[in-house]
């Protein structure tokens, strides 16, 4: 038996598996991999592909992220917060095309305006949608008691990126005012809240190895995480990370992050894993891709033709206008052509997430 069908076989990866899956870079072999991922997935998860509407509702931001294009310092961005009308617009035609959830996401801040607007999305969205879509935040850091406020306003799930485990480059990629701790802090809280917890790193960051990725794979294990989004690393070009790429290859970048993807999948069978708008980013195909190498989420972004120029994280972000009928059938075809389907109306919550509590599913969760 060829190396890899020996680890393929085994029930439990090592972190030395780990490495060698990552490593591969013989297509046939990465055809393999990626194969054996999605025929686990459809396995233990079933054929759905659960829908999320992304709304970006504010791109204000106090953080510096040295990777990022909403970065607090970049002068560039026309700085927006979407009316509450137009997030309910939003919200109501997800609903009505049968999308299941939300999720909710803007730059960070935690001022008592704030925290009072997105209690309010979260009430309204509850109440448009008679308590049926499901919500996820994506918010950043936050108090334990902001948390709790959201939770019991109705989120019921929570994405925090860990961004990279590697504690050095955590520190190089962000200003000296962030810490590794803080960020592992704030994951604990939102598990302490109730919500499932999501978390995801960014893939090919400028010094970031193999090693590095395949320790971000345990951390999502030893933190016992229910949900991961996580993406290839895109150069923005007005922030201080670009300036140290060189000959950024979107293909090789690309693949990584699919073989990411589907490693992460065969350590963590029972988690979901979305495919990010990122990959979607490096290629035209990268988010059909995602979906038949691990992936069984996506998020297609609603938020408004006017606002998405200036959410732009890094550079050829896509802009999904789902408020048109047109780029919605196109995304039905696109993962009727990946062999799946799409899981209308329900939440599509990870089942990692009822092991791990013991809780059951409602009617709109299977
Ligand atoms: N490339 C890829 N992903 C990025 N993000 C921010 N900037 C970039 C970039 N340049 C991701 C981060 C963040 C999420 C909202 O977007 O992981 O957590």
């Amino acid at each position: 038996m060829s190396k890899l069908k020996t680890i393929l076989s085994k029930d439990k990866l090592s972190r030395q598996d780990i490495i060698y899956l990552l490593s591969l870079e013989n297509k046939s072999e990465i055809e393999e991999l990626f194969t054996h991922a999605n025929n686990l997935t459809k396995k233990v998860l079933g054929q759905n592909v659960y829908l999320r509407g992304l709304i970006e509702f504010s791109n204000i931001c106090n953080r510096n992220c040295k990777y990022c294009g909403i970065r607090k310092s970049n002068s560039e961005v026309e700085r927006y917060t979407m009316e509450m009308q137009e997030i309910q617009e939003a919200a109501r035609w997800t609903y009505q095309q049968g999308f299941g959830s939300l999720v909710l996401q803007s730059g960070e801040r935690s001022d008592p305006e704030f925290l009072k607007f997105v209690d309010n999305i979260l009430q309204n969205v509850k109440e448009l949608s008679n308590d049926r879509l499901g919500v996820t935040m994506s918010v950043g850091e936050q108090s334990l008691e902001t948390y709790n406020r959201w939770y019991e306003s109705g989120a019921h799930r929570y994405l925090l990126r860990v961004e990279t485990t590697n504690a050095d480059l955590y520190q190089k990629i962000h200003p000296s005012c962030h810490s590794l701790k803080e960020r592992i802090e704030a994951l604990d809280r939102i598990q302490k809240s109730g919500y499932q917890v999501g978390t995801g790193v960014m893939i090919g960051l400028p010094g970031q190895t193999i090693q590095d990725l395949a320790d971000d794979i345990i951390f999502m294990e030893e933190k016992d995480i229910d949900m991961i989004g996580m993406g290839p690393y895109i150069p923005h070009i007005n922030t201080p990370l670009n300036k140290t790429v060189k000959n950024f290859d979107a293909k090789k970048q690309l693949q990584l992050a699919l073989k990411m993807i589907a490693v992460t999948r065969i350590y963590l069978p029972d988690v979901n894993i979305a495919s990010t708008t990122a990959y979607g980013a490096l290629s035209e195909k990268g988010k059909g891709q995602a979906l038949q190498c691990g992936a069984n989420v996506i998020m297609p972004n609603l938020t408004p033709r006017k606002y998405q120029e200036n959410y732009k994280l890094y550079e050829n972000k896509p802009a999904f206008l789902a408020s048109y009928k047109r780029d919605f059938d196109k995304l039905k075809d696109e993962i009727k052509a990946t062999g799946k389907t799409i899981g209308f109306n329900k939440w599509g919550d990870s089942p990692h997430y009822f092991k791990r509590t013991g809780e059951s599913r409602n009617q709109f969760q299977a």
